[in-house]
């Protein structure tokens, strides 16, 4: 094919949650747009990342709760895990999801290619075949250009990603079978999430974590759930400890990992297989930033609110533009920016980006803990409700768990909402649009909430934070 000459209203780089996003809105805005990705639709989220995790975190789970069927009078005897089609299945919910991104952005009128996209003049993007090696060239010209590049995994010394003994989360989710022994390298989103989900799945997993703790960041009474559970998995949470090098020693990984800081005790553990999950950067590489002076601060592409870099035209979304490195949060972004693009008045204005680790039991948390009102001068009252009280946790045979709801002790007004328990990653959906509508505990205590329901804890622990709480003894 010759090579040839596009010109758009606007051009994203990256079809992501954040690029496919901002694609759709700037078709349903009437933009002149195109979306090109290097590699499939979808990007990390829906590939390799949150969607691949959680099909097969689910089905873990169903394992897990068949072979404990016993203890609520399901007999089911001998129950095994069949990986291969465990991980068809898995596909299956991968392409479904994929192919619909193609159709979407199709319906709202905006184009799609793929190739490596590089930067050769602040309105011009270069566009190669394939992985950037290809012969064929389509130069394209736009107005506004949005970077949403995403981000890799971080690779530690000595731990080099071979897809076969060391891998990243890509890898982790793509085992054609359960691996006996399994390393996972950081305690942190991804570690935890797919630690959990092979041990549940038989696998004999030992974490190994470089801080005090595991999910670093997180309320010490919520990681204390989930590393309780983990122990009751059979999983080994080795912290204060760093990963140092490994080898092959007969058929196996023996990695060796140095506990209690510098010159600490040197620890071997066999491994089938090896994760490292210590983080993520973002990709902001090879795309020619720096010849056009877009800033770059240690590899993340600073934005204003309105998602612009510093060079006129240039915008920046998802995890590339910064932490947190949340597809949701990115999506959001990918909104705003079409909207400025379109000359809309539109800016990032929001007052929480509520998180989820689909750890056993989950943990998802909207706006500010009470430390950190605390640290902005602000008096606070806490209101907590345990799913241990919860008729519908107690009926999902699922107890572990609890609610605080965060106020400002004046105004009443919702600050936070933290939750540790299973079916947190969907009650969070409430206290994301309390928090972003300025609710007053009053407002979630008077809300009538469907019985007998998750959510019920919710409105409980708003009703504690006042000293109202039904269900369990107001201290
Ligand atoms: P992370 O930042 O959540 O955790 C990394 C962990 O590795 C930390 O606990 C850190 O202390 C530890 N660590 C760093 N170097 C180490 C070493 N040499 N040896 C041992 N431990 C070490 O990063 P993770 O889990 O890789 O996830 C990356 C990002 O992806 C997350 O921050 C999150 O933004 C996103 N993500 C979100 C999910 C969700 O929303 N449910 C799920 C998975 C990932």
């Amino acid at each position: 094919m010759a090579d040839e000459t596009i010109r758009v209203e606007a051009l994203v780089i990256g079809a992501g949650p954040g690029g496919y996003v901002a694609g759709i809105r700037l078709g349903q805005l009437k933009k002149k747009s195109l979306v090109v990705e290097r590699d499939k639709p979808g990007g990390i989220c829906l590939n390799v990342g949150c969607i691949p995790s959680k099909a097969l975190i689910n089905a873990s789970k169903v394992f897990d709760k068949i072979r404990h069927g016993a203890d609520i009078g399901i007999l089911a005897d001998n129950p095994r895990v069949d990986m291969a089609k465990m991980q068809q299945w898995k596909g299956e919910v991968v392409s479904k999801l994929t192919g619909g991104v193609k159709t979407l952005l199709k319906a709202n009128g905006c184009d799609y290619r793929t190739g490596t996209a590089r930067f050769v003049s602040r309105n011009t993007v270069e566009l190669t075949a394939g992985d950037g090696q290809g012969k064929t060239k389509t130069t394209i010209t736009a107005d506004h250009i949005v970077i949403a590049t995403g981000s890799r995994p971080i690779e530690i010394p000595g731990f080099k990603f071979d897809g076969q003994r060391i891998v990243d989360s890509t890898g982790a989710l793509d085992f054609s079978s359960v691996p006996e022994r399994f390393v996972v390298i950081g305690g942190g989103y991804i570690g935890i999430e797919i630690g959990t989900l092979y041990a549940k799945l038989g696998s004999q997993v030992t974490v190994v974590e470089a801080l005090p703790n595991i999910l670093p960041g997180n309320d010490p009474e919520i990681v204390q759930l989930v590393a309780r559970k983990l122990k009751k998995l059979g999983v080994e949470v080795v912290t204060g400890a760093k990963a140092k090098s490994w080898a092959e020693r007969g058929g196996r990984a023996a990695v060796t990992v140095e506990v209690g800081g510098e010159g600490g005790k040197l620890q071997t553990i066999e491994a089938d297989k090896v994760l490292v999950a210590v983080g993520r950067r973002p990709n902001s590489e090879g795309l020619g930033l720096e010849e056009i002076g877009v800033k770059v601060e240690r590899g993340f592409v600073p934005v204003d609110r309105q998602l612009r870099t510093n060079v006129p035209g240039v915008y920046a979304i998802g995890d590339v533009a910064g932490q947190p490195m949340l597809a949701h949060k990115a999506s959001h972004e990918a909104e705003v920016v079409a909207e400025v693009i379109a000359g809309h008045q539109a800016e990032m204005d929001v007052r929480c980006i509520p998180a989820v680790i689909f750890s056993d039991p989950e943990v998802a948390s909207a706006g500010i803990t009470a430390e950190e009102a605390g640290q902005r001068g602000r008096t606070v009252k806490v209101g907590k409700f345990p799913f241990a009280a919860l008729g519908r946790a107690i009926a999902n045979a699922d107890t572990d768990g609890f609610v605080k709801v965060v106020i400002d002790a004046g105004s009443k007004e919702v600050l936070g909402i933290h939750v540790v328990g299973n079916g947190a990653s969907d009650i969070i959906a409430e206290a994301a649009l309390a928090i972003e509508m300025g609710a007053l505990a009053d407002d979630i205590s008077l809300t009538i909430h469907a019985h007998p329901t998750l959510p019920e804890a919710i409105m409980e622990a708003a009703k504690a934070s006042l000293g109202e709480a039904i269900h369990i003894v107001n201290r």
